[in-house]
């Protein structure tokens, strides 16, 4: 397999330069000035496009057993809607429910991934509860290849983890040199919250942001900021969606707490009026945290632009609006929560980022691939272009004019947050080590050919 991407702009985070790019078996070979294609390989025309780095999404549910359902995505649609996107790297929560075996769970997931993504793919170990017993399955989890954790501070009686267990789960994080990834809101005001709202006939999806203010989730970051100081363990920050939130964090890092900071594309694009929508169509906008008050919107993108947020994900969470999101109709806690958004990320956050003159080219790259491959131990084999790098390309068409709609994703939910969105620009043609996995908006790659990307915890 040997493919020649020529005449393309490469743009990586810190780079912008023409060149072909030469591509042998899985990797990236050689980057040079007027490379002659040997006669069988496949060449790709890049003139007048972008040639970025394959961009990696930090934090995605496909298999998700929550709230009394599942989310909709399996491994082969989410993997397709995500190489269409230009996604070449996934890196999924496993969420077991506090019942449930760390490790039987651990490998629970990665049986709905292996022999059936397309794309790579890696897994944030969640931590839902902790004893001797899961103590140990984690440490053999690590051994597995995995190097990063994720805790929820949120979900009461669900996912959520109590302060000793916080606080041994860090410590334990620390020891091995694993990040612990966190979704931060006070669980005990959430409850009561949304006791309150309930018992005051407060029912419909507007509801929710009340539930659970820019302060419950300031709390939850301040909270988590404590526990890692005293521990001296490394943080990631998930779906931080507010000012009062990003400066607990900042605040916390000035005073050498190691924390990374993850907002959304739906955090920078949508705002809480669209919850507020009537006639229950604001369900399709339920997740947490909420969306928020847009003023948030310009201190996430300057946060993003200043560097004081690493990372743009989506916390795909897909659930039917038809079906599924009924479940709530009578009572906004009981809506699944989640926005899909794993095709339409890359494509929005240039449109809406790049194209709008909110953050640069190098920025972009930056918190869409090579600072998540930084952070999660897939550096440099993700996240860069260069020899020795897995041949992950997005040639990526900024000429590209065209509009969102449900009618045409790949996505296996039955509507789009962006139904009607305009897009300026779009992943083109997408490789996966050396192969290209997706063209001009359709999935030409193999299910299964996706890889489990072992990784090696760096955070000592
Ligand atoms: O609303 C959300 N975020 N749904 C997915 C679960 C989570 O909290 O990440
Ligand atoms: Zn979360
Ligand atoms: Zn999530």
């Amino acid at each position: 397999m040997s493919l020649l991407i020529k005449n393309g702009e490469i743009v990586t985070a810190d780079s912008r330069y023409v060149a072909d790019i030469w591509c042998e078996g899985e990797q990236i070979t050689r980057i040079d000035q007027n490379i002659t294609a040997p006669a069988g390989a496949e060449v790709i025309d890049a003139k007048g496009k972008y040639v970025f780095p394959g961009f990696i999404d930090p934090h995605v549910h496909i298999y998700l057993p929550f709230m009394g359902t599942f989310s909709k995505d399996t491994y082969e649609t989410g993997s397709k809607a995500a190489l269409v996107g230009g996604t070449t790297t996934l890196i999924e929560m496993c969420c077991p429910a506090r019942a449930d075996d760390a490790l039987k769970s651990f490998e629970l997931w990665m049986s709905q991934a292996v022999g059936k993504s397309a794309c790579d793919f890696t897994f944030h170990m969640g931590v839902t509860k902790f004893d001797g017993g899961t103590e140990v399955q984690l440490r053999e989890i690590v051994k597995r290849g995995i190097a990063s954790f994720k805790i929820f501070l949120a979900y009461k009686g669900a996912f959520g983890v109590d302060d000793t267990e916080l606080y041994r789960t860090l410590k334990l994080a620390k020891e091995l040199g694993v990040i612990v990834t966190a979704h931060c809101e006070n669980e005990t005001l959430v409850a009561e919250r949304c006791k309150e709202l309930l018992a005051a006939g407060k029912t419909d999806p507007g509801q929710h942001h009340e539930s659970r203010p820019p302060a419950v989730e300031a709390e939850g970051v301040h909270h988590l900021m404590t526990f890692a100081e005293l521990t001296g363990a490394a943080t990631y920050i998930v779906h931080l969606s507010c000012k009062e939130a990003l400066d607990q964090a900042i605040a916390a890092r000035q005073r050498g707490v190691r924390v990374g900071v993850e907002t959304l594309i739906q955090y920078l694009t949508l705002d809480k009026t669209y919850a507020e929508k009537p006639d229950f169509e604001g369900a399709k906008y339920v997740m947490s945290p909420p969306l928020r008050d847009a003023r948030n919107q310009s201190v996430l993108w300057n946060g993003l632009r200043d560097g004081l947020i690493q990372t743009v994900a989506t916390d795909h969470a897909p659930f039917d609006f038809e079906k599924q999101k009924p479940m709530g109709k009578a009572d906004f806690t009981k809506i699944p929560n989640g926005i899909p958004s794993l095709e339409e990320r890359i494509n929005l956050l240039y449109t809406y980022g790049v194209r709008t003159g909110k953050i640069d080219l190098h920025t972009f790259v930056n918190v869409a691939s090579t600072q998540v491959a930084k952070l999660f131990d897939l550096f440099p084999r993700k996240g860069c272009i260069q020899p020795g790098a897995d041949a992950d390309l997005v040639v990526f068409d900024p000429d590209y004019r065209g509009i969102i709609s449900a009618k045409t994703q790949s996505m296996n939910v039955d509507y789009s947050a962006f139904e009607g969105w305009k897009l300026e620009g779009r992943a083109s043609v997408v490789t996966v080590r050396g192969q290209v996995a997706a063209r001009e908006g359709k999935f030409t790659g193999t299910l299964g050919r996706g890889r489990f990307l072992q990784r090696k915890p760096s955070h000592f």
